[in-house]
């Protein structure tokens, strides 16, 4: 239940996504300790940030993906029926689903995304590159329920998670997603996805700390961006990033932290923090071959085969829907 959504009813009107948004913004930052949650951070702005932390010295993640697609591309292309339907699961830089578009016979592509502004183009790329592959963009929360269009029903299905997206999932959320992934792509479904893995500390703290501060900026502009659609009034400069590893729960955590004491008026309310006082803005989950298996068998998937690179630092699993 929304306790929030009377309030904002009253003092504003909002179209549909940003009224979620903003109950989303009030109601996290309502809680202790406070959080927002990591989707918000893909506005125009943040998506163009995240495409720069891709390329940066310290994020290995995004090319170590590249190069294992690359390199075992052959492998996986061999798992995937001719003529079958690729379903991707959030649509961005189209670099790696290209490298299993020109390895294989698809008789289809279904890109899925919330953003239709994404998906059209994405999709215009590939049409361009591809004209003889049938492209079906579906606009829709990949993490609920969606009806597959009617034009593959037939095809067999093969889902393409990569990016270690699982990752920014709590372990709750991973699994109802890979179930949902189960239901969506249906019997003798397959799945590729990439994970990202537990490794040496200093490793992953600079991959969330780049020296050329990219992912600052990235963790920032969510402030940003609640100051330019909700009207408030967060003084940004007084906000740092700081990401830390919990080797607990075997995660990096992103953190925006209040250099002094202050008040931020969101929507009508107050919201006040302490100096020191953090906003939990993101969780990276890192997983290990053992704990990912169990994750996909707990989730109505099997692993039929896994992919490293050289160094172990990233993985990507080609999983078939158990029966
Ligand atoms: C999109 N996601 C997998 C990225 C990650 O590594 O968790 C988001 C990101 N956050 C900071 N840097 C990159």
């Amino acid at each position: 239940m929304n306790v929030h959504a009377p309030a904002l009813a009253q003092t504003q009107q909002f179209d549909e996504p940003t009224t979620v948004f903003a109950s989303d913004v009030v109601g996290d930052l309502s809680q202790f300790p406070k959080r927002l949650s990591p989707k918000y951070f893909y506005d125009a702005a943040g998506s163009e940030l995240f495409e720069q932390i891709t390329v940066l010295p310290e994020y290995y993640p995004t090319r170590t993906e590249l190069g294992i697609l690359r390199s075992r591309g052959d492998e996986i292309a061999a798992l995937i029926p001719k003529g079958a339907a690729l379903v991707e699961f959030g649509a961005g830089a189209t670099t790696k689903v290209r490298l299993l578009l020109e390895r294989c016979e698809f008789g289809a592509y279904v890109p899925v995304d919330i953003s239709g502004e994404f998906l059209n183009a994405q999709a215009a790329g590939l049409r361009r590159d591809f004209p003889d592959l049938a492209t079906y963009p579906v606009a829709a929360d990949f993490t609920a329920p969606f009806a597959l269009p009617d034009a593959i029903e037939g095809m067999p299905k093969v889902g393409f998670f990569p990016g270690s997206t699982l990752g920014n999932f709590e372990p709750h959320e991973a699994r109802a997603f890979l179930r949902s992934a189960r239901e969506i792509l249906g019997e003798g479904a397959q799945m590729i996805i990439g994970v990202d893995l537990e490794k040496n500390e200093r490793v992953l703290y600079d991959a969330y700390n780049d020296a050329a501060g990219v992912t600052a900026r990235f963790n920032l502009n969510v402030l940003v961006r609640i100051n330019r659609e909700l009207g408030a009034n967060f003084d940004v400069s007084s906000f740092m990033h700081r990401s830390v590893y919990n080797r607990e729960r075997h995660r990096i955590e992103m953190h925006l932290i209040a250099k002094k004491a202050q008040s931020v008026r969101i929507l009508g309310r107050n919201f006040s923090f302490r100096p020191g006082e953090s906003i939990h803005t993101e969780s990276s989950y890192k997983y290990s071959l053992e704990r990912f298996t169990t994750l996909a068998h707990n989730s109505g998937w099997s692993v039929r085969e896994s992919w490293t690179d050289e160094d172990r630092m990233f993985s990507v699993h080609a999983l078939t829907a158990a029966e």
